[in-house]
């Protein structure tokens, strides 16, 4: 079979060495890719919205399979065409991706199906809005409507901190036409976990748990990143919520959109929040998270083709996944700057020598090659990821890898994976 996959950050670069190890691949393409990417698959530098070209790509290259990273290409509707086109391709079509693609639809579809989520409103009009947060209980959560690459959520502890943050999506327009709608939502404490599985629109395969870190620094303090690492499992996701999120959140998703004639196919991962081993829906993503992937994958024993495939058959249910049960974790290494202005083109040394670790895989996320030297080229540079027989192994296997790379400028946090060890004592 030959298989595209479409993006170039650390979670497409952990499906191009999921996929490189199945037997029924003869080729792999990525587009765009990254240097990691490009020791194991051909990349072709098409970019991941060019949807056009990179149909024709697929054509042109008898590609069996397409798989779909980013969220951007599946609300543009890269699905439809791919299908209209006869190629085959996993991930939701253009309507079924407004669960991610405007915040305003997920959360009327949880209020219309009793999904567990905050209380909110939406607004298209600003004095409207602003006359809301005169009355509202704080803090509350301002959020623009559309994709703004997970930066259109402002938590705001006050009035005048809820005017600021509604004039910058509504008036200067700081996440352009994402911002056009609002949400003003509850605020919701409790600890986060992340919530995928796969589904073919009727039957659903949960992948394990995982837990992201988003904020720029320990202790969850600074400002929001697209995340900073992660682990798998999270052991605030107990086998009885595992039930209840599954029943009560999951389920019921999937099938209020094949009931709003939205049938949702691909990977579908809910952001949870999680309190008195309770869950409540922050949001709905329609792909695979970065860097959660990065973990979960190096846990699957299982090969990701026989159940990417019968996703875009539709024919789930026949499907069986394996998982080590070890746990994995993966520490995010970025650019000094980085979620700011951030600095490029620094080279990456000690890659070889971390990959030495057993257990370790060195995921890449903005990397690129510059005559025969691994340089920086993103935010995000490196996911490096470990499994151990418990969590405090995985840490250290993960931070001993970290330690051996280096570059002018490189940034990590430092208590990656910290949550889960303090989880598992208290179990204990
Ligand atoms: P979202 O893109 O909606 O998941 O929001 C990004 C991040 O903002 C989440 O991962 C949470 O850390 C935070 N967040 C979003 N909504 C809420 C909420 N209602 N209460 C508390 N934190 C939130
Ligand atoms: N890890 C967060 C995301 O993929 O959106």
């Amino acid at each position: 079979m030959k298989v595209l996959v479409i993006g170039g950050g650390g979670r497409e670069h952990a499906l191009v060495w999921k996929i490189s190890q199945s037997p029924m691949i003869e080729e792999i393409y990525c587009a765009p890719g990254n240097a990691g990417i490009a020791q194991i698959a051909r990349c072709e530098s098409i970019g991941v919205l060019d949807i056009e070209k990179l149909a024709e790509f697929a054509l042109k290259n008898e590609v069996d399979l397409t798989v779909v990273g980013p969220e951007l290409p599946l609300t543009m509707g890269i699905v439809d065409y791919f299908e209209s086109l006869g190629l085959k391709i996993c991930g939701p079509g253009k309507d079924a991706s407004e669960l991610e693609g405007s915040k305003a639809f997920a959360k009327n579809l949880m209020k219309k199906y009793r999904i567990p989520t905050g209380e909110y409103e939406v607004f298209s009009d600003y004095v409207q809005a602003k006359n809301y947060l005169k009355e509202a209980s704080y803090p509350c959560v301002v959020k623009a409507d559309g994709l703004a690459a997970g930066k259109g959520v402002i938590i705001v502890s006050d009035r005048v901190e809820g005017d600021a943050a509604v004039e910058l999506i509504m008036k200067k327009k700081s996440f352009g036409k994402a911002g056009d709608r609002i949400i003003i939502e509850e605020y919701l404490e409790g600890e986060e976990a992340s919530f995928l599985a796969f589904t073919d629109g009727k039957f659903l395969l949960p992948l394990p748990t995982s837990q992201d870190h988003k904020p720029i620094y320990d202790g969850d303090r600074g400002p929001n990143t697209g995340g900073m690492g992660a682990y798998s499992p999270a052991p605030v996701i107990t086998d009885a919520l595992h039930q209840k999120i599954m029943e009560e959140i999951m389920i019921p998703t999937v099938r209020a959109m094949d009931a709003e004639e939205k049938k949702f196919k691909g990977i579908i991962y809910a952001g949870l929040m999680i309190k008195d081993e309770k869950a409540k829906v922050l949001e709905f993503n329609i792909r695979f998270g970065d860097p959660e992937t990065q973990p979960l994958l190096l846990r699957m024993k299982s090969d990701l083709i026989p159940v990417l495939l019968s996703i875009a058959e539709e024919r789930l249910s026949r499907v069986k996944i394996e998982w080590d049960q070890h746990p994995s974790v993966c520490v995010v290494m970025a650019s000094r700057g980085y979620p700011g202005n951030y600095e490029k083109g620094k080279e990456i040394l000690g890659l070889e020598d971390a990959e030495k670790l057993y257990g370790v895989k060195v995921f890449h996320a903005g990397t690129a090659l510059n005559g025969g030297r691994t340089v920086t080229s993103g935010g995000r540079v490196l996911g490096v990821t470990a499994t151990g027989k418990g969590i405090d192994e995985a840490i250290d296997l993960a931070y001993q890898a970290v330690k051996k790379i280096s570059w002018e400028g490189a940034c990590y946090r430092r208590d990656i994976g910290k949550k889960a060890q303090t989880e598992a004592r208290i179990k204990i």
